[in-house]
């Protein structure tokens, strides 16, 4: 499967770093490379992104949207909209959403089939807390939060899944390639089993301090299709780093 490299910018970002960000990473990214490269600006940059990559092979995702379509919401942004604007992605069930939101599983599924109606592909995020992979349960909460978060399976091929292990996000911290395997077999078994041949063929993300140094060795390892990258995004030479290292694996 291609690589899928994305870059979630969370909430970082002015008109004019956006703007010399975006332009780093067009005038890098590797001619030729068959990786696909994405990025998630927060929302007030996602047209102008959107606009500066128009020609380019990069695609632009939202970092979260409302589940109604349009409404009396103040302050969200509903699929629709990011659509509009020109996003091709949102990230949904983030662990900053979950945390800092109080984000269901629930909640989260009827944010990615809102997102799967208006023709986004939703990132769909799970992951343990540092507490529950300490405990041994870090296993059990990955098939409870799939089983909570992911969308009914119609449009299984338009989904994206990332894991994301909650202390391995902005920490330096990252998941060693066996846990990580370990992981993704899950969810790539729990995949197939909902949706059987198209389960193989969604894009599992692993995320948590990824950066250059580490990139090759992750995305190396088996059913990780791609990153989902916080910090290292905000750099063009970091993020092309890590588009590099998933071309080099082709
Ligand atoms: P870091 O790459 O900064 O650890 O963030 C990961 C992340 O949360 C991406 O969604």
């Amino acid at each position: 499967m291609r690589k899928l490299i994305v870059g979630n910018w969370k909430m970082n970002g002015l008109r004019q770093s956006a703007d010399a960000l975006v332009r780093g990473i067009l005038d890098g990214l590797p001619v030729g490379a068959d990786v696909g490269v994405a990025l998630c600006p927060p929302a007030t940059l996602l047209a102008s992104v959107a606009d500066m990559v128009r020609e380019s092979p990069v695609e632009v995702g939202g970092q979260d949207c409302h589940p109604e379509a349009s409404g009396a919401h103040t302050g969200d942004i509903a699929a629709p909209m990011l659509a509009d604007a020109g996003a091709r992605y949102v990230i949904v069930g983030h662990s900053e959403r979950r945390s800092d939101h109080g984000e269901s599983d629930a909640l989260v599924r009827a944010k990615a089939e809102a997102a799967l109606a208006s023709g986004l592909r939703p990132i769909v995020c799970i992951g343990e807390t540092a507490e529950q992979r300490r405990a041994g349960e870090a296993l059990a909460v990955i098939k409870h939060q799939l089983a909570g978060s992911l969308p009914a399976f119609a449009q299984a091929d338009a989904l994206v899944v990332a894991y994301e292990p909650v202390w391995a996000i902005g920490t330096g911290d990252t998941a060693t390639p066996a846990d990580v395997e370990e992981v993704h077999a899950l969810i790539r078994t729990a995949l197939r089993s909902a949706a059987g041949d198209a389960g193989s063929q969604v894009p599992i993300l692993y995320g948590g301090s990824v950066k250059p140094a580490n990139a090759g060795e992750l995305l190396g390892t088996a059913e990780v299709d791609g990153a989902l990258v916080g910090g290292a995004s905000l750099k063009a030479e970091d993020f092309l780093g890590i588009i590099t290292a998933a071309a080099a694996l082709n």
